[in-house]
C-alpha cells in the first residue's frame, strides 16, 4: 500500500511510469465515458482518469473526501487540457486499480470552496478546516519559522531549556489557570503565564544565553490577537544591557521574516513611550501612515473657548489630529455627515465631544472659531499644518482619555481612508516606559511591565510610595517593546539582580514581605547567591506568524485554538469531571447556576 509519489510530484519526465498515489478525493467530474478525479494530499493535487470499462462503474461510488489509493500509468494530458497553473498540470494518471481506503460523510463544508462557513463550524470540525490550503500553508510556515528561530539562536550560542508547566503563579498581569494537587489536597499549581522566574534562575545558574519556544497560559479576556494558551519565543541573557537584547531580537526577527521573503532593515527606529503616546496616542503605534497627533495645551491655555481652557485648568490637555483634504466622499472636503460620524466614533472611547475646524481660503471655519484669538488660530494652523479643506479635530480631557480617543481615531481614519499599505512592515522599539502606573481603583501602584524590571535609576526608589501624585509616576523602566504595524510583537527588560532593589520594588507595589516570600521567595533567595546582571525579552510567536501569513486572527495560525470565550469547540474543553476525580482531589463543588 505504499505511495510511490505524493500528489504534487508527477511531471512530464514521469510519463509512462507506473505509479501509486494516495489521497483524498477533491472533485469528481463525470464526462460520460470518462471520470476525472482530482486527488489531494498536503503537497498538492493530481488529476486521475478512470476510463476503462468496469472501472468507471466502480469509480461512481467515489465522493468528496473519500480516502483512496490508485495505481496506474502516467500519461501526457491531451493538447489543450494542460493546466500550467498546477505543478502536475502537464500529466494525468490513468487508473488501472484503485482502493477505497476509507469513506467520508459529506463534510460540513467544502475543503476547496471560497465560501467559508462560520468560525464555530470551522473550529468544531478543525480537522477538516486544516485540510484547506491556506490553513496548511499557515501551519507549514509556522514550522519553518520555529526551525529558523531555533537554528539562528543555536548558532548564536543560545541554549534551549524547558521550564515547568506545573508551577507557581508568574505575575504577568493576567489571571492564572490553576491545577489542583492530589498529593497535597487544597493546594494548586498554576500554569505559567510566562517562564519569567525560571529564566531568571537559569541566569543565576550560569546559562548566560537561554531561549525557549514556550507555551504560556493566561486567563484573560480574549481578542483576535490573544489566546489563553499561546507561544512565546522567550529569551534571557546575562551581562547585557538593553542594546544587546534589542540587537539580537532585531536579528532574530529579520531572519524570521526572511523565511517568508520579507526583507526587514535593521536596526529598528526607537521612540520613547512619551513620544509614542503624544504622536500616535498608543504605546504600539502603527507607523505605516502619518496622521500624527499634535499637542495644543500650552498654546490654548488661556483660550476664550471655555471647553478647552476649563479642561486645562482641571489638569487636562488639548490635542488634535488633521484629516486630509480630498478624503471626503466626493473627493473634496468632508461632509457634515462624515464629521458627525467621526464624533460618534470618538464617543465610543469616552469623548465628551470632538470640536473641529475646517480650513478654507479665508482661514478656519466652524461654529467654535469665534472663541479663539487670531494668534491661537495661527498657532493651530502652524502646529497642525492644516491646508485648504483639511479638518482639524480636537480632543480635550485627561491625558489618557485624549490618547485613547485620538489614537483610535488615527487608526480608524487610516483604515477608512485606505492609507495603509498592507505590504509594508514598520518595525520600531518603544523605550523609556514608566516603571509604575497608579491604579485609582486599587489605590496602589502597579508595575507596567512586571515587578522584576529594573528601574533606570535604582537610587530614586524611595518607598513608602505616596498616592497618585507621588514622584513614582516619573520613574522610567529599563524596558522595551518591539512593535510591528500597530501590533505589540514582544516586550522585555533588564531585570533587577540585587535583592535589596527587588524588595524595595515589592514594597512600592504593596507586596508585603511575607507575601513576596510566599510568592517569589525562591527568586529572592536566588538573587542572594551571585545573580549576574541580566535581561531578556519574549516575542509572541503566534502574532509573528499571523502577520507573516497575513491572517486576521492568531487563531488561524494555531492548529487547535480556543474560541473568544476560551473553549475548544472540537474537544469540548473545558468539561465537567467525574465525582471520583473531584473526591481524589478533595474538591467539593457548589451547585453552579447556569
Ligand atoms: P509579555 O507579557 O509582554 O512579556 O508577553 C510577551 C509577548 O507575548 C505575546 N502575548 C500573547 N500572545 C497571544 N495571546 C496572549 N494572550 C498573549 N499575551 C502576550 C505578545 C507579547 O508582546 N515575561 C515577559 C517577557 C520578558 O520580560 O522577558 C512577558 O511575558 O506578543
Ligand atoms: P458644547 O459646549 O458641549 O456645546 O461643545 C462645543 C463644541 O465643543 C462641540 O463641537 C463639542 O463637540 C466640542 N466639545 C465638547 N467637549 C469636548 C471635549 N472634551 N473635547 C473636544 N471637544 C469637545
Amino acid at each position: 500500500m505504499k505511495r510511490t509519489h505524493n500528489c504534487n510530484e508527477l511531471k512530464g519526465s514521469d510519463i509512462s511510469k507506473r505509479v501509486t498515489l494516495c489521497g483524498w478525493v477533491q472533485t469528481r467530474r463525470d464526462h460520460g465515458g470518462v471520470i476525472f478525479i482530482d486527488i489531494r494530499d498536503r503537497y498538492g493535487i493530481t488529476q486521475v482518469v478512470f476510463d476503462s470499462e468496469g472501472i468507471i462503474e466502480k469509480a461512481k461510488v467515489l465522493k468528496p473526501e473519500y480516502v483512496i489509493l490508485i495505481e496506474g500509468n502516467v500519461r501526457k494530458r491531451p493538447d489543450g487540457t494542460v493546466n500550467t497553473n498546477l505543478p502536475t498540470g502537464e500529466v494525468e494518471v490513468v487508473v488501472e486499480k484503485f482502493d477505497v481506503l476509507n469513506t467520508s460523510k459529506t463534510p460540513p463544508f467544502e475543503v476547496v470552496s471560497e465560501n467559508l462557513p462560520s468560525e464555530e463550524i470551522r473550529l468544531k470540525y478543525r480537522y477538516i478546516d486544516l485540510r484547506r490550503k491556506k490553513m496548511q500553508k499557515n501551519l507549514l510556515s509556522r514550522h519553518s519559522i520555529v526551525l529558523t528561530i531555533r537554528n539562528f539562536l543555536d548558532k548564536n550560542g543560545f541554549v534551549e531549556i524547558e521550564t515547568p508547566q506545573l508551577t507557581k503563579s508568574t505575575p504577568e498581569g493576567a489571571r492564572d489557570f490553576l491545577v489542583p494537587s492530589r498529593f497535597e489536597p487544597g493546594k494548586f499549581f498554576a500554569l505559567p503565564q510566562s517562564p519569567q522566574l525560571f529564566k531568571q534562575l537559569l541566569m543565576v545558574s550560569g546559562f548566560d544565553k537561554y531561549f525557549q519556544i514556550a507555551k504560556c497560559f493566561r486567563d484573560e479576556d480574549l481578542r483576535a490577537d490573544r489566546q489563553p494558551e499561546f507561544t512565546q519565543v522567550d529569551m534571557e541573557m546575562s551581562f547585557v544591557d538593553e542594546t544587546d537584547v534589542m540587537d539580537i531580537t532585531e536579528k532574530v526577527l529579520a531572519e524570521t521574516f526572511k523565511t517568508a521573503g520579507i526583507e526587514v532593515s535593521i536596526p529598528f527606529p526607537r521612540i520613547s513611550y512619551d513620544t509614542a503616546m503624544l504622536k500616535y496616542g498608543s504605546d504600539r503605534p502603527d507607523l505605516r501612515f502619518g496622521l500624527e497627533i499634535f499637542d495644543l495645551t500650552e498654546k490654548l491655555r488661556n483660550t476664550g473657548f471655555k471647553v478647552f481652557s476649563e479642561t486645562i485648568k482641571n489638569k487636562g490637555i488639548i490635542r488634535g489630529i488633521c484629516v486630509p483634504a480630498g478624503s471626503g466622499k466626493a473627493g473634496g472636503s468632508w461632509s457634515r455627515q462624515q464629521i458627525d460620524n467621526l464624533i460618534e466614533f470618538a464617543k465610543k472611547f469616552g469623548a465628551k465631544g470632538l470640536a473641529w475646524m475646517r480650513m478654507t481660503e479665508n482661514g478656519f471655519e466652524s461654529n467654535i472659531v469665534k472663541f479663539f484669538s487670531k494668534d491661537e488660530l495661527e498657532d493651530i494652523k502652524n502646529i497642525s499644518g492644516a491646508g485648504k479643506d483639511d479638518i482639524v479635530f480636537f480632543a480635550a480631557d485627561k491625558e489618557d482619555v485624549v490618547c485613547d480617543i485620538l489614537g483610535n481615531i488615527r487608526i480608524h481614519l487610516a483604515k477608512t481612508l485606505n492609507l495603509i499599505n498592507s505590504n509594508s512592515y514598520k518595525f520600531l522599539w518603544v523605550i523609556d516606559f514608566p516603571l509604575f502606573e497608579y491604579s485609582v481603583e486599587e489605590k496602589k501602584w502597579n508595575a507596567i511591565h512586571h515587578p522584576f524590571t529594573s528601574p533606570m535609576e535604582t537610587s530614586e526608589l524611595n518607598p513608602p510610595a505616596g498616592g497618585e501624585s507621588s514622584e513614582l509616576g516619573n520613574l522610567k523602566a529599563r524596558a522595551y517593546d518591539v512593535v510591528l504595524n500597530g501590533v505589540e510583537l514582544g516586550g522585555g527588560s533588564i531585570r533587577i539582580h540585587k535583592q535589596d532593589v527587588q524588595e524595595k520594588v515589592f514594597e512600592i507595589l504593596k507586596i508585603t514581605r511575607e507575601d513576596a516570600r510566599k510568592k517569589f521567595g525562591f527568586l529572592l533567595d536566588a538573587l542572594e547567591y551571585g545573580a549576574p546582571p541580566h535581561g531578556g525579552i519574549a516575542l509572541g510567536l503566534d502574532r509573528i506568524i499571523a502577520i507573516i501569513s497575513d491572517s486576521e486572527s492568531i487563531r488561524d495560525v494555531i492548529a487547535f485554538p480556543k474560541t473568544q470565550s476560551g473553549s475548544c469547540l472540537l474537544s469540548g474543553a473545558p468539561a465537567e469531571v467525574s465525582e471520583r476525580q473531584l473526591k481524589e482531589l478533595k474538591i467539593r463543588q457548589d451547585k453552579i447556576k447556569k
